[in-house]
């Protein structure tokens, strides 16, 4: 090995004297900050009494509906220095009066975090996740969640437990409804979306909240969609799949992960050592704190981990686990473990500091209180109107045979248990929605026929119907406002059909048996069956559950006035049958064919057994979903050019460019989701069939031509091998560019 002299000493020290000179002062002026909040975390740190230590570790919670005065033994906890953090306090003065107690009485003054789960919105719901997912759309993403930090702050909240960067790939799972869908790049972007718009530019302003990148790890893998379920990966799917999104939050600065519930390979995520220290903090590079999940610590001992809560303690202290929320093994156990050599203390030092650098960075040694003249207002005009736009470009039109946008002056017949239930429409993870500041379709739509014909979507009160029907026959079109009521998705509310609930399937066979022009507006956690009776209506469109400003956002779309613009971030299956279903899937060795697929119903009697193709597929629902990955239509007209690239060889180092002119050759302007997959052929482990690499969402005005580019470099088809090693080979990429992943507007490169 070559020897460092003194001359490598001297051209060290001129080199890192000409990058001191280089550094642009923002970069400096960060380096200062960090240098500063370790120097303060380690004062402070010195002056902690053991007790005190583990009490900034613990994170109480109180139920939302708790009322009263605040218990005289839990301010003495405060006092004392035994609690770090607090969720679902929701009380101002109660806050107050927490914080007074943390910071004028507590041992070191240090600062308590509220937290609380503000996922899509705090007073002005935005679209559930899933639906802003949709949108295709980082911008309105980020705008989402920096009204929803502007609300919440402006009460105190200063850490959300969001964004959930779980991908999912099964629609049964509840949780679907707050997962990004199933696609790696789209959730990573959204990823980034998320933190910049609740974490803002200065996490200090007090209008930031610190955010959490949940649930780690793969708990959108849990099997059969059943929530809370077993995962179980590969290197290469922990890798390339649900890895991605947790590595870009990382990047962008996200300052809190929450552990998930679920086991990963046998070891639960809140006691695993691979996952929490190797992964998170040695490559990932996390300097912020990992939280449980609520109790998820001690459930250790029903996962069959831990024999009781001593040892679970023990395991996620030794695993990485820093701050326990709502159980106390950590309160009970952590310093006899310790004493008795089981859990360094180093470790609790570590756990402590990451809190405390946390708190520094978002500002509350100074500013511990609400200030004065804090700028959140609840349901803001501004607010509301992004919230509108987020629903618009959410909201992805399936099907529509010439009946959108109506004509001015068509009677309206609107009916449906979801076209009046505002706090319905708001859906799963909304604490502090109220649904009567909620615009409902029926709300928007004040000239129109309504008659609700059921009132909750599980309804089975058929009382309603023959008046929904003699109300129908005089109308010139029928809006079906149906779905799920917003219990029906979210947390352990898995389904296993994924049917209309009740008899809304009912209700809407007798509606199209009149003939009339039908639309069917979904306001769901999830896609939804419509297998059945998808040709029987004249329009499909799926709103998620759009939150506060759905029924103005609906009125907006059905005339016309605005457009539809999301496109589906998830499969959407024929039938639950089918799942888990992704469109990033492997080839197999017998992939479907479509020349040589025999439905169920043609299979001749006596078919002899290997008479019919032997492919991967199901004999009564086929191999493709009703509706693919990035699907949606517009109202719009749009042609695609030839996907151009500016060389057909791609090296290290060096990047391509691909172009696609698009042009509106309709009447109206209209916006386009352009997306570009690739396939490699050939991999030292097999590769999906299409992956996502790029989108750019485009408005083009009518008669518009427009070029889109997009840069490629080698890193863009990369990934990790069952070894865990990451990289390409040589070979050949095929690439595509289109409105969804099956489009096959294809041109191949070679990568040297
Ligand atoms: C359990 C959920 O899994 C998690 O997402 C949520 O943030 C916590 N409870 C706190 O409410």
């Amino acid at each position: 090995m070559k020897n460092f002299s003194s001359i490598d000493a001297l051209l060290l020290f001129l080199f890192l004297l000409i990058c001191h000179a280089c550094t642009p002062p923002s970069v400096e002026k960060e380096n200062a900050n960090t240098t500063d909040i370790e120097a303060k975390v380690d004062a402070l740190l010195a002056q902690m009494s053991p007790e005190e230590k583990v009490g900034q570790l613990a994170l109480r919670g109180r139920s939302s509906r708790e009322k009263g005065a605040l218990p005289e033994s839990l301010l003495e906890r405060v006092r004392r220095g035994q609690i770090g953090a607090f969720l679902n306090v929701m009380d101002t003065s109660h806050m107050r009066a927490l914080q007074r107690v943390a910071v004028e009485e507590g041992p070191h003054g240090i600062p308590l975090l509220f937290a609380r789960d503000v996922i899509h919105g705090f007073k002005t719901i935005f679209p559930i996740p899933l639906g802003q997912a949709a949108s295709w759309n980082p911008e309105l993403v980020e705008t989402g969640s920096r009204v929803a930090a502007l609300e919440a702050s402006s009460v105190g909240i200063r850490w959300t437990f969001a964004p959930m960067l779980d991908l999912c790939q099964d629609s049964r799972w509840g949780r679907i409804a707050e997962s990004p869908g199933e696609d790696p790049y789209l959730a990573s972007q959204l990823a980034s979306a998320y933190i910049r718009g609740f974490q803002g530019s200065d996490l200090r302003q007090p209008t930031t909240m610190a955010a959490c990148a949940k649930h780690f790890l793969a708990y959108g893998a849990a099997i059969g969609g059943r929530d809370y379920n077993t995962a179980v990966l590969s290197e290469e799917l922990l890798y390339n799949l649900y890895l991605p999104p947790f590595r870009t939050a990382v990047d962008q600065g996200v300052s809190t992960v929450m552990t998930s519930f679920n086991e990963v390979n046998g070891v639960p995520a809140t006691g695993n050592q691979k996952i929490l220290t190797d992964i998170l903090r040695d490559q990932l590079g996390f300097d912020g704190f990992v939280v449980s999940d609520w109790n998820s610590l001690t459930e250790m001992i029903a996962h069959g981990f831990a024999r009781d809560a001593k040892r679970a303690a023990e395991l996620a202290a030794r695993a990485g686990l820093d701050m326990e929320m709502t159980s106390q093994a950590y309160d009970d156990f952590l310093l006899d473990l310790i004493a008795e050599g089981l859990v360094p203390e180093s470790q609790l030092d570590f756990y402590v500091r990451n809190i405390l650098r946390t708190k520094f960075r978002l500002g509350l040694f100074e500013r511990p209180y609400v200030p004065a003249d804090h700028p959140g207002t609840f349901y803001a005009p501004d607010h509301l109107e992004a919230a509108k736009t987020a629903v618009v470009e959410s909201s992805v039109l399936l099907k529509n045979e010439g009946l959108l946008p109506l004509a001015p002056g068509t009677k309206v017949f609107l009916t449906g248990p979801l076209a009046h239930q505002g706090r319905e429409q708001l859906g799963t993870w909304t604490f502090d929605g109220e649904g009567d500041r909620t615009r409902t379709p029926h709300d928007a739509l004040p000239e129109a026929t309504f008659v609700e014909g059921l009132s909750y979507s599980r309804d089975r009160d058929r009382g309603q119907f023959a008046q929904v029907l003699a109300a129908a026959r005089r109308a010139d079109v029928i809006v079906f406002v149906g779905g799920e009521e917003a219990i029906l998705s979210g947390e352990a509310h898995s389904r296993g059909k994924l049917r209309l609930p009740g008899i809304q399937e009912d209700l809407l066979s007798e509606l199209i048996q009149l003939d009339k022009p039908i639309a069917l507006v979904l306001m769901a956690g999830r896609p939804i069956n419509v297998s059945d009776y998808l040709s029987d209506l004249d329009a499909l469109l799926m709103m998620w559950h759009p939150g506060t400003m759905g029924g103005p956002a609906l009125r907006e779309m059905l005339y016309g006035e605005a457009e539809p613009s999301g496109r589906l971030p998830v499969s959407w299956p024929r039938a639950a049958g089918q799942l888990p279903y992704f469109y990033n899937h492997k080839s197999t060795g017998r992939p479907a064919n479509p020349e040589k697929f025999v439905g169920i119903e043609d299979i001749p009697v006596g078919a002899w057994q290997s008479s019919l193709g032997n492919e991967s597929h199901y004999l009564d629902l086929g191999y493709t979903p009703l509706f693919p990955f990035g699907y949606g239509l517009s109202y719009g007209e749009v042609q695609y050019g030839p996907l151009e690239v500016s060389d057909t060889v791609l090296v290290e180092g060096q990047s391509l460019e691909l172009r696609v002119t698009l042009t509106n050759t309709g009447a109206r302007s209209t916006t386009e989701v352009v997306q570009l997959y690739a396939r490699d052929r050939f991999g030292r482990v097999t590769r999906p069939v299409r992956e996502l690499k790029r989108f750019q969402k485009v408005t083009l005005p009518p008669g518009e031509r427009q070029t889109l580019r997009f840069t490629v470099t080698m890193d863009d088809f990369k990934y990790y091998d069952s070894e865990g090693q990451y990289g390409v080979e040589s070979g050949t990429i095929d690439l595509f560019v289109g409105s969804d992943c099956t489009r096959a507007e294809g041109r191949s490169i070679d990568i040297r």
